[in-house]
């Protein structure tokens, strides 16, 4: 059997890492600015999250979700201390796709509408309602094309309005910061006519944090630099340093029923165990202010290179926006510099580094951009 052909590979095979490297198979190094697509949080193979996850896997991987599972309560209680949300409820699963899948079913059991709102470039996933959600036609397929939502401008106050007065809207979907769809930051005054809005007209905000969440902007949520509360918060990525797990938080106006939502392996213990490392690193290294510290100086640094149209972002999430395609720019920063970087569409480099990244690292990916931009 042969792999099923959907990813355009670099020609690397990545064998090992630590904290903001990785090497090929040839004992290559590279500087980490993609963080395996944001999932890294804190840094490649980190001794105290490979000792919980060997100890866990030693002692038990897996039971099901009929039996009590002190991990999981650890870490809703552990979460939504670190997070601000201590009186929301956390429902754990595998992805960030089926985080969103669950968080527009409960709107809907809820409200008892059909409706959703989603913007222009967001990006929430490919299974079922979260690729419905998403602005990219070539990826949505007949059966997902079942016309549940209304693509808005993203900051447009009125049009959001318009579209919310009808009183038939379930939920409003959008990032803390558009991810694949070129970093794109919500307006503060969006935000706040978004979530008064919301709430007048009896619809669910939910915040999709999945790439800008856990504390990559320099705060846990994007979201909270603007001070709005979402009813519904889903995040994945980097909540278990590439243990696949994803949570939906869960405001306290939604009552549980017995079996409305469910799944096989979420929450499962080994997940539990990596996501609670992360979190021990996350404090003892405080790693949401050095995101903060690092991505403001890589920010301003950043906007003093000539020849980069816009410098846009928040914390260790940023984008640089380039009047042509960068494609070859991130090969030569891959293959001449050693270097892995993102991207959004065909002009947008995305940088997504484990939030351990220090300020020399910054200072030579620094080094390595101006260098292929002479
Ligand atoms: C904002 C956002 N939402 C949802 C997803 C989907 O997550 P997953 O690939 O884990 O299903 C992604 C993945 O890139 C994302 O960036």
């Amino acid at each position: 059997m042969k792999l099923f052909d959907v990813y355009p590979l670099f020609d690397v095979n990545i064998v090992r890492g630590k904290g903001c490297h990785v090497w090929d198979e040839q004992g290559n190094e590279y500087l980490d600015l993609y963080g395996g697509h944001a999932v890294i949080s804190i840094g490649h193979a980190h001794p105290h999250y490979v000792e919980c996850i060997s100890r866990q896997v030693s002692t038990l991987g897996f039971y099901s979700n009929s039996v009590i599972n002190s991990l999981q309560q650890q870490l809703a209680e552990r979460l939504g201390k670190v997070c601000g949300y201590e009186d929301y409820s956390l429902f754990l699963i595998n992805s960030g796709a089926e985080a969103n899948e669950n968080a527009l079913k409960l709107a809907s059991f809820h409200t008892g509408r059909t409706r959703v709102i989603s913007f222009n470039k967001a990006f929430h996933g490919r299974t079922s309602l979260a690729v419905e959600a998403t602005d990219n036609p070539k990826i949505i397929a007949p059966i997902n094309a079942n016309g549940h939502i209304t693509y808005l401008p993203l900051n447009d106050i009125d049009a959001m309005k318009a579209e919310l007065a009808k009183g038939d809207v379930c939920a409003v979907i959008i990032e803390g910061i558009q991810g694949v769809g070129g970093i794109q930051i919500p307006h503060d005054d969006f935000l706040y006519a978004l979530r008064k809005a919301c709430s007048e007209h009896g619809t669910i905000l939910i915040l999709d944090e999945i790439q800008s969440g856990y504390g990559r902007t320099g705060k846990f949520f994007a979201h909270q630099y603007s001070g709005i509360r979402p009813d519904i918060i889903t995040v994945a990525k980097g909540i278990g340093n590439g243990f696949p797990m994803a949570g939906v938080l869960i405001s306290p106006m939604f009552k549980p029923v017995y079996g409305q939502l469910g799944t096989t392996f979420g929450g499962n213990h080994l997940a539990c165990s990596a996501a609670l490392a992360v979190l021990d690193i996350f404090e003892q290294e405080h790693l949401i202010e050095n995101a903060a510290k690092v991505g403001s100086y890589l920010l301003q640094q950043l906007k003093q290179i000539e020849g980069i149209k816009d410098v846009r972002g928040k914390g260790l999430m940023i984008g640089l926006e380039f009047e042509k395609p960068i494609k070859e720019l991130r090969l030569r920063l891959l293959h001449e510099q050693h270097v892995f970087t993102g991207a959004s569409g065909t002009n947008v480099l995305r940088l997504l580094p484990p939030l351990c990244l220090n300020l020399a690292e910054a200072d030579e990916f620094l080094n390595k951009l101006r260098a292929v931009l002479m």
